[in-house]
């Protein structure tokens, strides 16, 4: 592998995930020093470990006492055009957040996402599920994958989840694609559009809090702020959480059907094979295979050794999803795509840890009801184009895929 090779440079992942680079290290160097890598968000300019083998991401994400997400974990990014406030509101991201605290705001959020409750929302899912792809079907020609079918059901899952009401949809989608501030110029939306689309994303989730603490219903935010006291969010919190959900649980459950679309059309034989058995297995090789989120990044919080490295106290540690999905220690055949796999105990939804997964259920649902869907409606459909892939270092998204019917 050459001297400077960088797995943060957005170039790489426009193009291709660096399977061979990471194949490579986990045999050579599992935990390499990166000393200047591009600068993006959350691995500013000054070097970072790279940590490549499934066993080490693992160990990073379940010992938070030594690997701190206080340090910025690159979610969003802390940028000129937010003022103190919103910088230090940004640390009410559970994401950014390390135990006690953690502890404290993730034992409430997860009264929202027990298994009653998700199960709670899947006919509602099932039915959309359902009609986006009917509404796909009626394009007599090629039609883009992402657009026409991808993108809606995460963000009509987290409509349901917190009860936005329908007329109010489409504003808050609008605001959720916003948000996400690509490395890739051909958005062409600025950092200050994105930040300023979180800002009103926030007021409005506010908003919410503020009318349920009023008169309460029976749904999901008044459980979380009902009475202002240790055991619920207050309304910041509950605000910076719905941003939270726009952002995690969107783009990530796009790109996993989006790239779950791809890889059934190159390997033919599991679509047949998904379409004649539907095993429950499938959702979860799609992440694996997909890998959505490439990446997050810890900052050591002392001295520490870690695959034989010394690693310094403040040094940033990135850690692999996408290498450690394809390790051979842990997978057999881990290039293979194979949706009766079983056992899978893949990263795609994070290493293990306390931040693990919040959303994992519903994004299974998810993936589950969409394919169902189109392995009843469109059993044929075809790909006509190659992926368009997202510029971006840490995540493994597409823009476009061009598909027909059949
Ligand atoms: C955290 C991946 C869908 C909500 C994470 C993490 C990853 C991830 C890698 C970080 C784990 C860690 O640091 O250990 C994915 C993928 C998804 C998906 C690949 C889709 C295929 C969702 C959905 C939601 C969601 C649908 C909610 C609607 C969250 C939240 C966290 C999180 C709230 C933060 C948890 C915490 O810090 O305690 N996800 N996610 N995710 N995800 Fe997901």
């Amino acid at each position: 592998m050459p001297e400077g090779f960088d797995f943060t440079d957005p170039d790489l992942l426009h193009h291709r995930v660096p399977l061979p680079e990471f194949a490579e290290l986990r045999a050579a160097e599992p935990v390499r020093w990166i000393p200047q890598p591009a600068n993006i968000a959350g691995f500013q300019d000054e070097g970072y470990w790279a940590v490549t083998r499934h066993a080490d991401v693992r160990y990073v994400s379940t010992h938070p006492e030594i690997f701190s997400s206080t340090l910025n974990t690159a979610i969003i990014r802390f940028n000129e055009h937010m003022d103190r406030d919103s910088i230090d509101a940004q640390r009410l991201i559970l994401l950014n957040m390390d135990p006690p605290e953690h502890t404290r705001v993730r034992q409430i959020v997860q009264r929202g996402f027990t298994p009653r409750a998700i199960r709670a929302l899947e006919e509602r899912l099932r039915d959309r599920a359902q009609s986006i792809v009917a509404g796909a079907r009626t394009h007599s020609g090629p039609f883009d994958f992402v657009t026409e079918v991808a993108c809606e059901l995460p963000l009509q899952a987290i409509a349901e989840l917190i009860g936005i009401p329908q007329d109010d949809r489409v504003k808050i989608f609008e605001w959720s694609n916003k948000m996400i501030a690509y490395d890739d110029p051909e958005y062409a939306i600025t950092e200050q559009v994105g930040a300023e689309s979180a800002a009103e994303l926030i007021a409005y989730a506010m908003g919410m809090a503020a009318e349920r603490k009023q008169c309460p219903a029976h749904d999901i935010v008044s459980t979380l702020v009902a009475a202002e006291d240790e055991g619920n969010l207050n309304s910041d919190e509950f605000g910076f959480f719905v941003l939270m959900l726009s952002v995690a649980g969107n783009e990530t459950t796009r790109n996993a059907i989006t790239h779950g679309m791809h890889a059934f059309l190159t390997h033919p034989e599991q679509w047949e094979l998904y379409k004649r058995e539907r095993p429950s297995t499938a959702a979860e090789e799609i992440v694996r295979w997909a890998t959505p989120v490439n990446a997050f990044q810890r900052t050591a919080t002392q001295d520490t050794e870690l695959g034989g490295k010394h690693i310094k106290k403040g040094d940033r540690v990135g850690i692999f999803y996408a290498s450690a999905n394809h390790d051979p220690e842990v997978f057999e055949n881990p290039d293979v795509f194979d949706v009766m796999r079983d056992p899978n105990p893949h990263l795609g939804f994070g290493g293990g840890g306390p931040h693990y997964c919040l959303g994992k259920s519903l994004a299974v649902l998810e993936i589950d009801l969409i394919f169902n869907a189109i392995a009843d409606a469109m059993p044929n459909l075809t790909l006509t184009g190659d992926p368009r892939r997202l510029r971006s270092a840490w995540i493994n998204g597409v823009k476009e895929l061009q598909v027909t019917a059949g």
